[in-house]
């Protein structure tokens, strides 16, 4: 019987319906340096993003060459080291599909946030104050959305943000898409002709994608959107540049360290923020589920995971 450790939860229907797949399911969190030990007794191993599979935890399962199967329920490949473990024959599969509406909605919800103090009015009220007179927002409409990553998520979150009335113009490693009824731009024109900015890329571990020489050429008040991963943008130039007041604002769902917990960017008045949760919603994790029987199921039938 093959045995599946599902380490950071799985919709609850999902994970019925594994075990009437006569699959034997662990439900269980274990920290780096008891996965080592642990993940010598599995077949499968499913994650979200707070279990990382790096070398050390693919050395340790190929001690008994059980594991076969990696799957990430979600996008984001960088908690798992994909190439090490392809390389010791463990397939990896991830769900890409399955988010890209919830997180363009959190993207829209952030901001909204920035455009109207939404979240400023959440802290101050409940400490029993009367803000209105600061609280003179803009509207977003007519506003210039410039979308950085033109993956599945950037255009989700375009065609939510062109529906809502704003012009949206892109940018994209690939360089333009054909047949899109979208602007695209150059990096740098379109950081200095938009009022928001959403990014949608994934971190290289490398360079972040904004740092102190793109914000510096960013319009004077325009916001920054990162519900795509900490590190594309830089933490530390992101906080200079809105005590300076280069910049209006930024929304947060995504840091360098997580769980972010009361970082100066968590605290600051201009940041929106959340822990984490583009694609925590009913809806995206119940298409995740689903595609990760999917993905088992194809793996039972066929030895290996269909692209
Ligand atoms: C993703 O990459 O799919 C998102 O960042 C969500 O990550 P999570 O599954 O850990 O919430």
């Amino acid at each position: 019987m093959l045995r599946v450790l599902i380490s950071d939860g799985m919709e609850k229907d999902a994970v019925k319906k594994l075990k009437d797949m006569d699959l034997e399911v662990v439900e269980k969190h274990y920290e780096t340096d008891e996965l080592i030990n642990e993940i010598q007794n599995f077949d499968i191993l499913i994650v979200r993003s707070n279990t990382k599979v790096k070398r050390e935890i693919i050395d340790a399962a190929c001690i008994t060459g059980r594991l076969k199967l990696i799957i990430r329920g979600g996008v984001g490949l960088d908690n798992i080291d994909v190439v090490y473990a392809k390389t010791n024959g463990i397939q990896v599969k991830n769900t890409p599909n399955a988010s890209s509406a919830s997180v363009a909605e959190l993207v829209i919800g952030h901001m909204f946030n920035l455009a109207r103090f939404i979240h400023n009015s959440n802290v101050t009220m409940r400490q029993g104050q009367w803000n209105k007179k600061v609280y003179e927002g803009i509207e977003i409409f007519n506003k210039t959305l410039g979308v950085i990553g033109f993956g599945r998520i950037g255009r989700e979150t375009a065609n939510k943000a062109a529906a809502l009335g704003m012009n949206v113009v892109y940018t994209d490693v690939i360089g333009e898409v054909k047949d899109c009824k979208y602007k695209y731009l150059p990096m740098n024109d379109l950081l200095k002709i938009s009022d928001f900015i959403s990014i949608h890329v994934p971190f290289s571990g490398e360079r972040a994608v904004i740092g102190k020489e793109e914000i510096e050429i960013m319009k004077d008040g325009a916001f920054i959107i990162n519900c795509a991963r900490g590190g594309v943008v830089d933490e530390g130039a992101l906080l200079e540049a809105l005590d300076n007041n280069k910049l209006g604002g930024a929304a947060i769902d995504v840091f360098a360290e997580e769980p972010a917990k009361n970082s100066p960017l968590c605290r600051h008045d201009k940041v929106s923020c959340t822990p984490h949760i583009g694609a925590s919603t009913k809806e995206a994790q119940g298409r995740i589920g689903d595609e990760i029987v999917e993905i088992i199921f194809n793996y039972m039938n066929e030895g290996v995971c269909l692209a």
